[in-house]
């Protein structure tokens, strides 16, 4: 049934796309935001090679998806091994290990992050060494200067997992040109909207940028993208692209996707980014069953239930994941927002949602929907509105 402000929907719609536009023009990193974290990553790269020559550092996250706003931060895995790029994500594969002088001087077990901290501190950076994570991390700053503005860096020391999502999320931006400005728009409202900080209680971008990956391939009509996990591989794919284990692992994860875009027929939908934003926040509004449903972009169907899972009970289980490096060690795995990670399907991306967190979220989706059903949205989603 067609919710009663359908009716304005056109003018809405029209009036939202145009909105989105003016604030992406406004969000989008400016020139050459994106080469100078680039550079930095050299630079940083070439210090971990002082450390040991074929080390590397592999960018994930919104440096490689394409999804990063001005102040997004650049988010990395330290890797004491050479690696080999292919075409589409820079898979793990072992070339080259520690020399033997090396390894005399390195020792059998290097602790790496402590290491790398001392280099980077040596260097002028600031560096804040977090231990206490699931995996440690290093965070990073360097001040702005006249040639660059502030910029923040995290490494970290495993979930190479982390590099394959990014690939699927970049591939899926490949798939449609609307993914980008859409998730970039998104993005903006929620960090606007103070429910994008996972240590506090909301839900993480990578969160957000599932929801919206659901929202193109299951829930819209005509779809706007397809499901490339179920797409089945051909038969002359590698195993490399198959499965994946960490390093020391006892788990192997199906990482296969399909990257060959060309084969895939183009999406139907003909929808404006105001239409899809308008649908998006209709949605998860009003449509989807919070208390009992579970986002799996991997399904046929996008949907699984919670009861399925069995995600139900909260628990104390591990720590992990980017965007909670704030807390300690032991993380409650909580279920309220339940997302499944596309790779590691026991992950809950949306763990970090506490009980105030998750209410708070719905009331912003209606509020939202609110703010488009009425003319005050032009005030609303307008730069500088001054609604803090
Ligand atoms: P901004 O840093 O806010 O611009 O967004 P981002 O696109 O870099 O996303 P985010 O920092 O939330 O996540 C970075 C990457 O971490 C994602 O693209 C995933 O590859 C990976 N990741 C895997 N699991 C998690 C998780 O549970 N939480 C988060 N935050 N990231 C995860
Ligand atoms: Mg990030």
């Amino acid at each position: 049934i067609a919710p009663r402000y359908e009716l304005f929907f056109p003018i809405q719609a029209h009036h939202l796309d145009a909105l989105a536009k003016d604030i992406l023009a406004q969000i989008t990193p400016p020139p050459g935001e994106t080469e100078q974290k680039r550079k930095l990553l050299a630079q940083l790269e070439q210090l971990c090679k002082e450390l040991i020559s074929s080390a590397r550092l592999i960018p994930f996250g919104s440096l490689v998806t394409g999804f990063a706003t001005a102040s997004s931060d650049i988010d990395c895995i330290f890797s004491p091994i050479q690696v080999s790029n292919n075409r589409y994500v820079e898979t793990p594969h072992v070339i080259e290990g520690p020399t033997d002088a090396e390894k005399k001087r390195l020792g059998d077990n290097p602790d790496y992050p402590l290491l790398l901290a001392q280099l980077l501190e040596k260097n002028g950076f600031q560096v804040l060494l977090l231990s206490k994570t699931r995996v440690p991390i290093i965070k990073l700053k360097r001040a702005a200067s006249d040639s660059h503005p502030e910029l923040n860096c995290d490494i970290g020391f495993k979930n190479s997992l982390a590099v394959h999502n990014t690939a699927l999320l970049k591939t899926y931006s490949e798939c449609d040109e609307r993914v980008k400005p859409l998730v970039l728009f998104i993005k903006w409202w929620a960090k606007r909207r103070c429910i994008n900080t996972p240590y506090l209680g909301t839900l993480c971008s990578y969160g957000y940028v599932l929801m919206i990956l659901h929202y193109l391939i299951n829930v819209v009509q005509p779809p706007v993208l397809p499901n490339l996990q179920d797409i089945p591989p051909p038969a002359t794919t590698h195993a490399r692209e198959l499965s994946f284990s960490e390093d020391g692992g006892d788990t192997d994860y199906f990482i296969w996707f399909a990257k060959n875009l060309s084969e895939l027929p183009r999406s139907k939908n003909t929808s404006s980014l105001g239409e899809l934003i308008r649908g998006f926040f209709d949605y998860y509004s009003f449509k989807f069953a919070w208390g009992n449903a579970v986002i799996s972009i991997r399904s046929k169907g996008g949907l699984k239930t919670k009861q399925e899972k069995e995600w139900t009970t909260a628990n104390i289980k591990t720590a992990g994941g980017e965007g909670e490096t704030e807390n300690t060690f032991q993380v409650k795995n909580r279920y309220l927002v339940a997302i499944e990670d596309p790779f590691e399907t026991t992950h809950n991306v949306g763990r970090t949602c506490t009980g105030k967190g998750l209410n708070t979220i719905r009331s912003e989706f209606r509020r939202a929907m609110d703010k488009i059903k009425t003319v005050s949205m032009a005030q609303e989603f307008s730069i500088g509105s001054g609604i803090y």
